[in-house]
This record gives C-alpha cells, sequence and structure tokens, in this order.
C-alpha cells in the first residue's frame, strides 16, 4: 500500500514538473515577409504557446546569405517566409531540415507537390508591377502590358527591380524570364531593362513602396505588396505582364543545427495553424494565398485566375546551381552595364 502511495506521489511530481518546464523558452526566427508580418507574430505566438520570438527580418537572399554564414554556429531556429528558391537551396545544403509540420496533410496539395518536400509552403504570391498611373499620364507614355514593354526606352530612368543577390522578388523575375524566354533572350531583355531601372531595391516590397511615392512609374514586386500599397492609400494600381509570370511559394523551415529543436518545432506548427496564418492580413499587412486550406483566403488576395501565371519550375530554379549561376551572370553581365 506504502509503495503505491509513493508511485503516485511520483506521478504528481512528474507531471508538475513537465507542466511547468514545457511553457518556457525562446525561439529565434529569421523573418522574411513583411516586417509587420513578423511584428504580428512576435505579438501573437507568446499568447498561443507562453515561448516567446525575437526576430531578424532579412530579405530571401540575405537571409540564405547569413545561414551559409552561419552554418556551425547558428543563431536562428526556424527561418519564416521570403520566396522558396533560397530555402531549397539550403535545404540542399544542408543547413535546414525538411519535416513534416503537424498541419502538413492541410496544406494546398499543388503548393506541397510543387516544392517537392523541400521546404514547408507558407504562402503563394503572384510576381507583378505596381503601377503610376499618374505619373505615366504626366510623360505621356502607355500603361506598360509586357516584359518587353518596360524594357522600351521611354521608360528610362521609371523602373525600380529588386537586386536578385539580396531579394528573392528579384530572382523570381529573373527565372521568370529565362523560363518564359529561354536564357538568351531573357538576357537581352534584362539588358535593355537595365537602361530604364531608377533604383535596383534590396527588398522585394521596396519597388512597390518608391511607385506609390511617384518616384518610378513601375515598381517591379509581388502584387500583394502592391495591394498594400493601395490599402494604404497611395495612388498606384497593379497588374502582372500579359505575357506571363511567375510566382512565389513562400518558405518555412526548421534549422538543421539549431540546439532549440522543440520550441522551433512548437514555433513551426503554430505558424501553420489558421490562426496564425489568418494574422498576415488582419494585421501583417500581407495578403498572399495562405498556405493551409483552412485558413480562409483573404478577400484582398490577388487570385491566380485573374493573371496568366506560368507554370513555374521551383525545383529546378531553386536547385544551387541553377540559382547561384543566374544571379551570378545578372550581376556581372547586366548589372556593371552603363545606363
Ligand atoms: C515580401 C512579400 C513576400 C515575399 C518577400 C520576399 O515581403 O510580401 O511574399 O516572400 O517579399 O522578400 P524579398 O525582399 O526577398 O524579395
Amino acid at each position: 500500500m506504502r509503495n503505491v502511495a509513493l508511485v503516485v506521489l511520483a506521478l504528481i511530481v512528474a507531471s508538475l514538473g513537465v507542466a511547468s518546464a514545457a511553457p518556457a523558452g525562446r525561439v529565434t526566427v529569421l523573418c522574411s515577409p513583411n516586417p509587420a508580418w513578423c511584428d504580428a507574430v512576435k505579438a501573437e505566438f507568446p499568447k498561443a504557446t507562453g515561448l516567446q520570438v525575437d526576430f531578424v527580418r532579412l530579405s530571401s537572399g540575405e537571409a540564405l546569405a547569413r545561414l551559409r554564414a552561419e552554418r556551425q554556429n547558428p543563431s536562428f531556429d526556424v527561418w519564416f517566409g521570403g520566396t522558396g528558391d533560397p530555402h531549397i537551396v539550403a535545404n540542399e545544403e544542408g543547413l535546414t531540415e525538411f519535416i513534416r509540420p503537424a498541419a502538413w496533410n492541410d496544406l494546398r496539395q499543388e503548393f506541397r507537390e510543387a516544392v517537392a518536400g523541400k521546404y514547408i509552403p507558407l504562402y503563394a504570391g503572384i510576381l507583378g508591377w505596381a503601377l503610376n498611373e499618374r505619373l505615366l499620364q504626366e510623360k505621356n507614355l502607355p500603361v506598360p502590358r509586357t516584359w518587353k514593354d518596360i524594357a522600351d526606352p521611354r521608360y528610362r530612368g521609371l523602373i525600380a527591380y529588386p537586386n536578385p543577390n539580396t531579394s528573392g522578388t528579384g530572382y523570381t523575375m529573373l527565372a521568370t524570364l529565362v523560363q518564359i524566354y529561354g536564357e538568351k533572350a531573357a538576357f537581352d531583355l534584362l539588358k535593355a531593362i537595365h537602361k530604364n531601372v531608377a533604383e535596383y531595391t534590396r527588398s522585394g516590397a521596396a519597388p512597390g513602396q518608391l511607385a506609390g511615392r511617384g518616384e518610378v512609374a513601375v515598381g517591379i514586386t509581388f502584387i500583394h505588396d502592391a495591394v498594400d500599397q493601395v490599402l494604404k492609400g497611395f495612388p498606384i494600381t497593379y497588374n502582372a505582364p500579359s505575357d506571363g509570370t511567375g510566382y512565389e511559394i513562400g518558405g518555412l523551415s526548421l534549422v538543421k543545427a539549431t540546439p532549440n529543436r522543440a520550441n522551433a518545432l512548437a514555433f513551426i506548427n503554430w505558424a501553420l495553424t489558421p490562426a496564425a496564418q489568418g494574422l498576415a492580413a488582419s494585421d501583417g499587412q500581407s495578403y498572399q494565398i495562405p498556405s493551409n486550406s483552412k485558413t480562409p483566403v483573404p478577400s484582398t488576395s490577388p487570385r491566380f485566375q485573374a493573371f496568366k501565371v506560368i507554370k513555374y519550375d521551383f525545383v529546378k530554379y531553386g536547385t544551387a546551381s541553377v540559382r547561384d549561376g543566374l544571379v551570378k551572370k545578372w550581376t556581372t553581365e547586366v548589372f556593371p552595364l552603363p545606363k
């Protein structure tokens, strides 16, 4: 009898121990979407789990460079958001590890298949343009319709394009043109567009902001980032080129060498719940299509059916040799050209 009482006592003590140990701790997140979404995550994750979040916002290409530099001793546990191509590279290079999250079966099948288990899909967004039509009218210029249109010299000084070295948006445009036109014609087009570029930006959202402020007429950006500018009252419209456009499947990855794996997994599982995904549009000023099929698609999200979206080959253009090769070619053959 006395033994039974001791066992019961031991079980009670053990369960108290587990209960009090579970909520302690932090997660450090490399956050690549709009900073407002990172802030919303920082505010809400502790309420759901008792864990705190620290984050650093870096564009997709910068984030990959940081993970590569910190391979032996990572300061991040999870990489949240950003275009998928560097998530694939990170997986290929052993910087991140693919795991099946709790919500795996609820994630949109077309997203899961498109990225072939290289990373966890977090959202999708369509590449396009933020257009300042007032500025175009002032300059007596028509609204461009195709990628070739924005290579026309009459748009000189009127375009902003995110640098594909730092920005996943910029790389998505580069890979999109290669997929539509083939590498040779795509680079000829990029060289002509280069002459019209007023500014290469570090992040993918910045060109839409420049168009909103009237500094350029065409900001190459994800269309949902242009929606953000419209909702903030800036005088822009948005569209995607009628000769076809690419898209992103934003990523979520576990940093492989993190010693903080349990908390990292708790973050990943929370980030894929409909409640967490709903934060993007409610507080995070981010209007992508959420990956969880149970998360309502915001009414403000640009829809795939409205644009001519190509069958983008994420696996090929996320392969390190292909991605690094195209970025290097752009950096040496396009970027230094005189304007
Ligand atoms: C914005 C978009 C995201 C995208 C990200 C890529 O924040 O809203 O959908 O994944 O840009 O950022 P980057 O700066 O790497 O182009």
